[in-house]
């Protein structure tokens, strides 16, 4: 086909259909709740949810709705009190192996360089050094900061240390991402670039991706379905699907983004005491 012609032909998908696709992970009727001085906090009530594999799936809700238990358990660091956890197909009965968790406070070690910071989990898992360096500047350069490898934490921007966080969950190549409000403490600029970034990361790879996140316009721009918790004991209040067509410009906002937007805001308002007040 010559250049001409090519440019004419709209670019195709190579996205399959995250709807059409295999379940990666499955809650089901799953609950959990944490004993402390006598007392059980109940976090999570009956939840059931499916995320299918390649999906973007973002959770929002109320503070201690239970959304970072919900990746705990997704992860395996915690067994759920009563309800099946299945991932990819299997019962969860311990540590998942198939996911990259970015927790909330995930830090760099400051006294690494980038590099030897990415490299970290597999010099865990006994990674040979120059088979863990080389993996670790692939990844390096996929988010953008191969001139960085010798910098240190300190030496970065806070944008530049999330995409070095996320480089790091990445390297050894997980079919899962659990990101848990990973953006909140970046001013607003840098967060969109971040956010494109990531949605393009994920599409490439092919990923996986469960988001907690406080932003609805983050969850609404990069998500195809966003499930709304409720107060705790957290139950799903409802699940919104995001038409995400491919070569979208997320950082341009539509207007059924914003039908969306004031939805969930209703639906979470309700929820809480603000509309007692
Ligand atoms: N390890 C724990 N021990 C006791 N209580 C916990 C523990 N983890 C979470 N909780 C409680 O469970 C509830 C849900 O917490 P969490 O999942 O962190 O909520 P969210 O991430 O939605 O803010 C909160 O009341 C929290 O205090
Ligand atoms: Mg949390």
């Amino acid at each position: 086909m010559n250049a001409a012609i090519s440019s004419l032909v709209p670019e195709r998908s190579v996205r399959p259909d995250p709807h059409r696709q295999p379940v990666a992970i499955a809650f089901d009727q799953v609950s959990k709740g944490f004993r402390s001085h006598g007392r059980v906090t109940q976090a999570l009530e009956n939840v059931s949810l499916e995320v299918r594999r390649g999906a973007f799936v973002s959770l929002v809700g109320p503070s201690g709705s239970g959304k970072t238990t919900l990746l705990n358990l997704a992860a395996g660091l915690l067994r759920a009190d009563a309800g099946r956890l299945e991932y990819g197909g299997a019962n969860l009965t311990g540590p998942n192996t198939q996911v990259g968790y970015l927790t909330q406070d995930d830090a760099l070690l400051p006294w690494r360089s980038v590099l030897a910071n990415v490299a970290l989990p597999l010099e865990v898992r006994g990674v040979g050094r120059p088979e863990r360096l080389a993996a670790a500047r692939r990844i390096i350069a996929r988010v953008g900061l191969k001139d960085f490898e010798k910098h240190f934490p300190a030496q970065l921007s806070g944008g530049m240390r999330k995409r070095v966080a996320l480089a790091r969950t990445l390297v050894y190549h997980p079919e899962t991402l659990l990101l848990d409000e990973p953006f909140s403490a970046l001013d607003a600029q840098t967060r969109l670039v971040i956010q494109k970034q990531l949605r393009e990361l994920v599409g490439e790879l092919g990923l996986t991706v469960l988001l907690v996140t406080h932003d609805l316009h983050e969850a609404i721009a990069l998500s195809d379905t966003i499930v709304v918790f409720s107060r705790r004991p957290a139950r799903i209040l409802e699940t919104f699907e995001v038409p995400q067509p491919a070569g979208r410009d997320i950082l341009r906002p539509r207007a059924a983004d914003e039908q969306i937007y004031l939805k969930i805001w209703d639906l979470l308002a309700d929820d809480s005491d603000l509309s007692d007040a």
